[in-house]
């Protein structure tokens, strides 16, 4: 296993939050985490994509990859290892964003395979990518992100039908993805996210889960119930120290 993936493990990710999760976000909220993640950008040749301005691009890799750079070393700045996430209709333009940021010094890249848009649901992309009938659509995805860089590939998809989401799982551990992100929504005692984890125990290389995460017990519970990782959305948001903290407090028992 490589040293990116082990790195992971106990460890805490800053969720990706478009419209906020830039280089200067990731290192102010993210110092320290195991792992930031930028984005999720859209690369669409479209004009209409209802999302924040700044975290849309056209498929021109010469405006983009500036921004890459730029971004990525921000991010590094906050001493934690930088992921960059993106979604995209088209497969060609995932492929080169994410081979951009990789050559931009992205340690990590993720397709955001659980948007409920309407643009990618039409295209049986997004959370409709992880149903059995698109199942074609996911490996064909997959394999080709995974050819297309060399630092690990991580998927984050949703829970919509749990049948549906564990063969996901099986497509994408199958064709070699190391690293797979569920966002369950909720993680409390007695939720289904955390019943659902219970039954995912050693299905992936690296299973990074979030959905609710908001302290040290509830990343505990999540880290009890064998994920081995948990990505913070929200409540980092709110306070930007929150990864730093429960990084520390996992791997080494403390909370300050
Ligand atoms: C304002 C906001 C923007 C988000 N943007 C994205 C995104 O662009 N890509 C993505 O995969 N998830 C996105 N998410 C989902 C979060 O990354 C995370 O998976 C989700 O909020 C659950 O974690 P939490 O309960 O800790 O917030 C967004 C969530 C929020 C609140």
């Amino acid at each position: 296993m490589s040293t990116a993936i082990q790195d992971l493990k106990e460890g805490v990710v800053l969720a990706e939050l478009g419209g906020y999760g830039n280089g200067p976000y990731c290192a102010a909220h993210g110092a320290n985490a195991a792992l930031a993640m930028m984005g999720t950008y859209i690369v669409d040749s479209g004009d209409d994509v209802p999302y924040p301005k700044e975290f849309v691009f056209k498929p021109d890799r010469s405006v983009y990859a500036p921004y890459l750079r730029e971004h990525i070393a921000a991010g590094h700045s906050g001493d934690t290892r930088i992921g960059v996430s993106v979604a995209t209709v088209q497969l060609s333009h995932t492929l080169e964003f994410l081979a951009t940021a990789e050559e931009a010094g992205a340690d990590y890249v993720s397709l955001c395979a659980h948007s409920s848009m309407e643009m990618f649901i039409k295209e049986r992309l997004g959370e409709a990518m992880c149903r059995r009938e698109n199942a074609a659509i996911l490996k064909e995805w997959a394999v080709a992100i995974i050819n297309a860089v060399t630092v690990p590939v991580i998927f984050k998809i949703g829970l919509t039908d749990p049948v549906d989401t564990v063969d996901a799982i099986n497509i994408l551990t199958g064709v070699g993805v190391p690293i797979i992100h569920i966002n369950v929504d909720q993680t409390h005692q007695g939720s289904n996210g955390l019943h659902f984890l219970e039954q995912l125990t050693g299905r992936c290389q690296c299973l990074i889960i979030g959905g609710g995460i908001q302290n040290i017990d509830d990343a505990r519970r999540v880290l009890d119930a064998r994920a081995n990782a948990v990505a913070i959305g929200t409540a980092a948001m709110r306070d930007p120290a929150l990864c730093a903290s429960i990084q520390r407090a996992l791997r080494y028992g403390k909370s300050h």
